[in-house]
């Protein structure tokens, strides 16, 4: 079976194919960043038409690229939610309509189970079940994957999502938005200890996350210093530090918790090499081991959206015709797989 899948969520326009024979045959990426930058964030209306612009090309690419034919397809999958509903529709309503122009089944996919399951591609993938820490720029959630669609939240952010603290303290010290890697690039200028920032919750059991008490610690000393060059990267590398050591520790906490010792860490803020370094030290310390996916499908992708649609095309699931999109919907509702 050969699934075309497809990510509009937010502000990337990702498109893939996945087949039965030989995996991931290839994937397109358009971000949309610099569209947004000058806004200092996501804008929902012009995420939705710039989608619409890019999404077509992107087809025609990876059927190139793969050497198919729009009628080689066997499934297409879409990002139903969550995520910006008008976005999620550009890409609902364009997979929904050419599935039913090619008479080929369509499934609807939840955009988180596509960052979960998107280590599944690589080939050293992590044995089930696992840990992962998702960690992106709209979710901070710890989940135990017992099999595909089984999913156990163990806990999640009470506030912001760790790239959202990521994006915001990176706006205080007046960097570009996204500010997450060019905030983790100031913090290698920046020298470590000289700002000691609270580590969230890491003071009480649990594996809950909350950071806007750290971002609000570090908005105060950026006002009461308005550092210079060289502060300001101490700052950063303080922030990134405290980040840092509260996933890891909850990570530890979580593999005690479960007995697990496969850990997996998708989504955006997998990308940080601190936090690689620090996880790697951590499951070491344990016997265990930490997975990735490749940093192309850390962020948003249609890779993952179209292996996870894969699956579901292929344990018989089928969208009706209509095309509805969830923009809040919590993950513990699908249904386990059977693959
Ligand atoms: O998974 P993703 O592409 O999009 C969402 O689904 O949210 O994650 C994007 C987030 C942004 O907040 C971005 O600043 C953050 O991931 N990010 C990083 C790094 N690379 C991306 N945060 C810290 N360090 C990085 N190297
Ligand atoms: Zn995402």
């Amino acid at each position: 079976m050969r699934v075309l899948g497809i990510e509009t969520s937010c502000d990337e326009t990702g498109v893939a194919i996945y087949a039965s024979a030989g995996g991931l045959l290839a994937h397109r990426l358009h971000s949309q960043a610099r569209l947004h930058a000058a806004y200092g964030g996501v804008v929902p209306e012009l995420a939705s038409r710039d989608h619409v612009r890019r999404v077509v090309p992107l087809v025609e690419l990876v059927l190139a690229d793969s050497g198919l034919g729009r009628a080689d397809l066997d499934g297409i999958a879409y990002t139903a939610g969550p995520g910006l509903a008008g976005a999620l529709l550009v890409g609902a309503a364009f997979a929904r309509s050419l599935a039913f122009a090619l008479g080929i089944p369509a499934v609807g996919v939840h955009h988180l189970e596509g960052h979960l399951l998107a280590p599944m591609l690589e080939d050293e993938s992590p044995p089930l079940p696992f840990v992962a820490l998702l960690v992106s720029g709209g979710h901070t959630m710890l989940v135990r994957v017992t099999r595909p669609g089984s999913y156990e939240i163990l806990g999640e952010t009470l506030d912001d999502a760790a790239g959202e603290a990521f994006d915001k303290t990176a706006t205080l010290l007046g960097l570009p938005y996204p500010g997450g890697p060019a905030l983790a690039a100031l913090a290698e200028e920046g020298a470590a200890g000289r700002f000691d920032f609270p580590r969230p919750m890491l003071d009480r059991p649990g594996l809950e996350f909350s950071f806007s008490g750290l971002k609000t610690h570090v908005m105060q000393v950026v006002q009461r210093l308005q550092p210079d060059a060289a502060t300001r990267a101490d700052v950063a590398r303080g922030f990134e530090e405290a980040m840092v050591e509260t996933l890891v520790a909850k990570c530890a906490r979580a593999l005690d918790a479960t007995g697990e010792s496969a850990l997996v860490i998708a989504g955006g803020v997998g990308a940080n090499r601190r936090l690689r370094a620090a996880a790697a030290r951590m499951v070491e310390a344990r016997g265990a081991r930490v997975y990735y996916p490749r940093p192309a499908l850390c962020t948003d992708n249609g890779a993952m959206i179209a292996y996870a649609g894969w699956l579901r095309l292929c344990g018989g699931e089928r969208a009706e015709l209509a095309f509805p999109v969830r923009p809040r919907w919590p993950l513990t509702e699908l249904s386990a797989v059977d693959a």
